[in-house]
């Protein structure tokens, strides 16, 4: 690979939903240092998640600073910064003190389901979906800010007296970084909130209403691609400009190159988040997706179709902190491999409900089909398995709402890095699965928006000459195979979505 010998350079800054990253990105697109840490979520209640707001804080600015020493690149040498971030996830916080006044409510927390389902039977579906392009679900930030303040002593006084802020994970760390000066988000965040609507691009007053959210809470919407201050002294000495803000599952269809309608990327995170660009035009899906804000550059927006999947890495994880059957995520591949098939064994994820195309909040986790040759070799497959045919069923509705078959899908994120997972998933599909060559393109896109906004690269073409493949997966399963497994997932999935919480 190569590397830049320049001076200059752009730090991406990735606020995940289990760690925040910061990273530092050369005119290749190549990433000379990072550094990370883990972020602590909680869980008060079944189905209740939170994060602290501060912690999230206070780690990413100490792996930004980590990521300078280690590379010896000062903040001098920082031509701008590009920040994406785990989205949905909503944070309160008072104007003066900046103080939280709740923890960040996690946007796989289901409080709020009974919320959105009253939203639903009183016949708002229609017009939510229309305005916003999403389907009304506890997953999306408008009835957790309702949550906050139906919830938290003083806090709607508070908020009609204009004392307190309401942000995304972006915009929570675009204020403090920039010592409190600006309060704004972007357009792709702002659309993942249920309160935006994607058509006049502003703040819906309807929505707000019925909410009762009030509107001096929220931030100002800007472009992705462009000016959002300086980061104040104490952090970075020669204050570089934040000029790239984007919801990572945006910035890495940003990243993936995916300018072009019909394009399409597949995320493997804590979930798993399929978008297909659809340039200017906003298709309401009729399969179980959502309309969503994909890119939005200077003075233009493109639409994109989402599939988002609410548990995916997750489950990998539940296998190693609660089950505590495996060690690391590493040592799935190898276990998934050691078996032929999965024995019949099946587990759907549905830790939080179901996400697309089911969006069954009711629906709980399930593991089926163990006989007495079941082992743990069965979990940690069926585990892996369920990634790809969560993100099967996904590409499948995607491609009947784009009415046209995808080619080929390209994916990145931890799991892509999982070569049984990826065969598996090129198998299901019947398409070849391209995994990028850098793992981070997440973190790229965010890098890529806020260097072409100040010039550091020219425009898409030399973002486009800096994309690689690492690696093509062919399927190669027969019809009949795959048949047999996608029947005996949709049974499982139909028997989690019985369950009801
Ligand atoms: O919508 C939630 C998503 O933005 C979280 O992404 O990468 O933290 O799973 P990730």
């Amino acid at each position: 690979q190569q590397y830049s010998t320049g001076s200059s350079y752009i730090m991406a800054i990735d606020s995940g939903t289990t760690s925040v990253r910061a990273m530092i990105v050369d005119a290749y697109g190549c990433i000379v240092a990072q550094a990370s840490r883990s972020i602590k979520t909680t869980y008060p209640h079944p189905g209740w998640v939170e994060q602290d707001p501060t912690e999230i804080l206070a780690s990413q600015i100490a792996v930004m600073m980590e990521v300078q020493f280690k590379s010896g690149i000062h903040s001098d040498g920082i031509e701008a910064i590009g920040i994406t971030n785990q989205r949905e996830t909503t944070v309160v916080w008072d104007r003066d003190s900046g103080q939280p006044i709740y923890n960040a409510i996690g946007w796989q927390c289901r409080r709020t389901a009974p919320l959105a389902q009253r939203l639903v039977d009183e016949g708002c579906e229609d017009m939510i979906r229309a305005k916003t392009g999403l389907t009304p679900d506890a997953y999306f930030s408008a009835t957790k800010v309702a949550w906050i303040l139906d919830n938290v002593s003083g806090a709607r006084e508070l908020a009609e007296s204009g004392q307190l802020l309401f942000g995304t994970i972006d915009s929570w760390l675009i204020f403090n970084l920039t010592g409190g000066l600006v309060f704004a988000t972007d357009y792709t965040n702002a659309s993942r909130t249920m309160l935006f609507n994607i058509h006049t691009l502003d703040w819906d007053d309807e929505l707000l209403e019925l909410l009762n959210i009030p509107r001096r809470m929220l931030p100002e919407v800007r472009w992705s691609s462009g000016e959002f201050g300086r980061v104040s002294t104490d952090i970075m000495t020669h204050r570089p400009r934040i000029m790239g803000v984007a919801g990572d599952q945006q910035a890495s269809l940003f990243g993936h190159c995916c300018f072009e309608p019909g394009q399409a990327k597949n995320t493997y995170g804590t979930g798993c988040f399929m978008l297909m660009n659809t340039g200017d035009t906003v298709v309401e899906s009729k399969n179980g997706l959502v309309a969503t804000i994909g890119i939005a550059e200077q003075g233009k927006v493109s639409y994109a179709l989402e599939g988002s999947i609410f548990h995916a890495g997750s489950v990998i994880q539940w296998l190693r902190d609660k089950l505590q059957i495996i060690g690391s995520a590493k040592e799935t591949e190898g276990i998934a491999l050691s078996r032929p098939d999965n024995g019949g064994c099946y587990l759907v994820p549905a830790f939080s409900g179901l996400g697309a195309p089911w969006w069954d909040a009711g629906a709980r986790g399930l593991i089926c089909g163990l006989t007495g040759a079941s082992d743990r070799s069965s979990l940690v497959r069926a585990a892996c398995e369920s990634m790809a045919y969560q993100s099967h069923d996904v590409l499948r509705a995607m491609e009947a709402d784009a009415g046209s078959r995808l080619d080929s899908l390209s994916v990145d994120g931890g799991a892509s890095r999982n070569e049984f997972i990826m065969q598996f998933q090129a198998d299901l599909l019947g398409i070849p699965v391209d995994q990028t060559e850098s793992v981070e393109t997440t973190a790229l896109g965010a890098a890529y928006l806020a260097g072409l906004a100040v010039g550091y690269w020219e425009d898409h073409e030399e973002l486009r000459q800096n994309h690689d493949y690492a690696k093509r997966f062919m399927p190669q399963m027969n019809e009949e195979d795959r048949a047999r497994n996608l029947a005996g997932w949709h049974d499982a999935v139909a028997r989690a979505r019985s369950m009801r919480a």
